[in-house]
């Protein structure tokens, strides 16, 4: 039996996805910060049966490993690396840490999961990496705006995405980066135009028309293709 697992799934879009996955029957691994489980997957929890909550901090190496462990063995076919974190911080007060702080869990958080769970993927798996429009270098949206730590570390996972599809082909393996677009939750605000149902409605159906072709590639959320 094969599973999808959704990272970040305490409260916005990770949440909704495990929702969408779990009504359509998936076997779902959700993850949540060590410590941090939110009342609402908690619920899901108690619902669904095909649903397993599993702690995962991604900027911590030794969470990344046991995450991995805790699989044991089992296979998937669907990895949606949802997880993210903003700081929002104005030129002017920008730090190291805060541009660290988010390559490590935006960027490198990433990478090193889908290395340990390397063996875990089945031929024709899906890796889906939520992206965002701030990432592309085409568009360059609202420079402005307080987002260079997260444009760069997400720009960064454009490039983990286009490399690992290389690296994976020969497995059958599709790497994609999806934008959600901007969306009510924690991070995009309640002015957000998408509300998180639809934005997780829009993803899911992406990732069930995402073949290889789209591999290597990144896209909004409706699969059509967004400027690097
Ligand atoms: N909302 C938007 O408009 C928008 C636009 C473009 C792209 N995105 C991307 O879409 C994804 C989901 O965004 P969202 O709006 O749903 O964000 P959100 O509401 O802020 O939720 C972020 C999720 O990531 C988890 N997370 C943060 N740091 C983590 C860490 N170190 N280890 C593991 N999990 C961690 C959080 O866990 P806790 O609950 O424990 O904090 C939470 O579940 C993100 O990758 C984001 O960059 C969002």
């Amino acid at each position: 039996m094969s599973h999808v697992i959704i990272t970040g799934a305490s409260r916005g879009i990770g949440l909704g996805l495990t929702r969408q996955y779990l009504h359509t029957g998936h076997n779902v691994i959700a993850s949540h910060r060590p410590g941090a489980i939110s009342d609402e997957l908690v619920r899901l929890n108690n619902e669904y049966s095909t649903l397993t909550l599993t702690p995962l901090d991604l900027a911590c190496d030794q969470s990344i490993s046991e995450f991995a462990d805790t699989l044991n063995g089992k296979t998937i076919n669907l990895l949606i690396n949802n997880a993210g974190t903003t700081n929002h911080v104005d030129y002017g007060h920008w730090s190291r840490r805060d541009f660290l702080d988010s390559y490590t869990i935006n960027a490198a958080g990433p990478a090193l999961l889908i290395q340990a769970l390397n063996e875990l993927f089945v031929s024709g798996a899906k890796i889906v990496q939520l992206s965002s429009g701030l990432a592309s270098l085409t568009e360059n949206i609202n420079p402005a705006g307080p987002f260079e730590e997260y444009a760069m570390s997400k720009a960064a996972l454009n490039m983990l995405t286009r490399r690992l599809a290389a690296k994976l082909a020969e497995r059958r393996i599709i790497v994609a980066a999806i934008s959600p677009g901007w969306v009510q939750t924690d991070m995009g605000g309640m002015q957000a135009p998408t509300s998180i149902k639809e934005a997780s409605c829009l993803i899911n159906q992406s990732i069930k028309q995402l073949s290889v072709e789209h591999s290597g590639g990144l896209f909004h959320s409706d699969l059509t293709p967004l400027a690097w």
